[in-house]
């Protein structure tokens, strides 16, 4: 058994390098391209945690144009073994309210314009995608949310769209008809490339608004959601110190680690 070294694909301005010990820049490159921004590697509580925030240094990169394969490519090689996302989420579900945190479980792919697999030039591969979400990942990660002093959900369905707008009131209603209980748009592809990259993923949500189904409350809007994210960084960061403490100090093997085996079946003689 290995030890743990965790990913985590977050926003600008979630975590403080300054609280990670022997924090440092490292250069990596992708095949797939110029990941989001610089991956900083450092440890927390003796246990090693690599960051890309996710739409670049400054917020420069909107949903549509990150480069997820670039990102979740260079924490592979950066040795990750598990990744934890980290994004605003809208809600809706009365219960999950602004504030609040939610350990997604499962994912509805709306997204229309974003490469979503590393395979296809001359190798073909299906990965099982049932459970989108590592159960392990996602517990420990409730769990450190929970003694950070978060309001916590276990599971929820995730509706990823498109954007950069939000949804119109139609869809908003639509969604909650097919039982998603909160919204955003990254979670695709990233989830679907951490399954091919096999590095078990699990996403923390950071409920920021209401979006737009919610007759008691004004429409979402980016100013509102940038205050809640920013009453919630320190959350954020306890959570991850919290997560860094509670890990076992052995990883135990996943079935994701090793998902590849059987899900490439061009013959290796055809691979180019
Ligand atoms: N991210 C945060 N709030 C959102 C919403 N209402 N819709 C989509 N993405 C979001």
């Amino acid at each position: 058994m290995a030890g743990w070294h965790i990913g985590v694909i977050g926003g600008s301005g979630l975590y403080d390098p300054g609280a990670l010990d022997e924090a440092q820049e490292i250069p990596v490159a992708s095949a797939f391209g110029e990941p989001s921004g610089p991956v900083v590697t450092g440890r927390l509580g003796g246990v090693r945690f690599t960051f890309v925030a996710r739409h670049g240094a400054g917020h420069r990169l909107s949903p549509t144009h990150v480069n997820y394969r670039a990102n979740v490519d260079v924490l592979k090689r950066c040795g990750v073994t598990d990744v934890l996302a980290i994004s605003a989420i809208g809600s809706l579900a009365e219960d999950m309210a602004p504030g609040h945190f939610v350990a997604v479980d499962q994912i509805i792919d709306r997204t229309t314009r974003r490469e979503g697999s590393f395979f296809g030039n001359g190798v073909v591969a299906h990965v099982p995608l049932a459970d989108p979400v590592c159960p392990r990942l996602s517990a420990l990660a409730a769990d450190a949310a929970k003694a950070a002093g978060a309001t916590l959900h276990r599971g929820g369905t995730y509706v990823a769209i498109e954007g950069p707008q939000f949804s119109t009131r139609a869809e908003s209603h639509l969604y909650r008809s097919w039982g998603a209980q909160v919204i955003g748009m990254t979670a695709m592809p990233e989830a679907r490339l951490a399954r091919e990259a096999e590095l078990p993923y699990a996403l923390l949500g950071m409920v920021t608004d209401y979006d737009c189904w919610r007759d008691a409350t004004a429409d979402v809007d980016v100013t509102d959601i940038l205050a809640v994210m920013r009453a919630n960084a320190d959350l954020a960061q306890t959570t991850l110190a919290r997560l860094a403490a509670s890990l076992p100090g052995e990883r135990a093997a996943s079935p994701i680690d090793t998902v590849l085996d059987h899900a490439i079946i061009t013959p290796r003689d055809n691979w180019d």
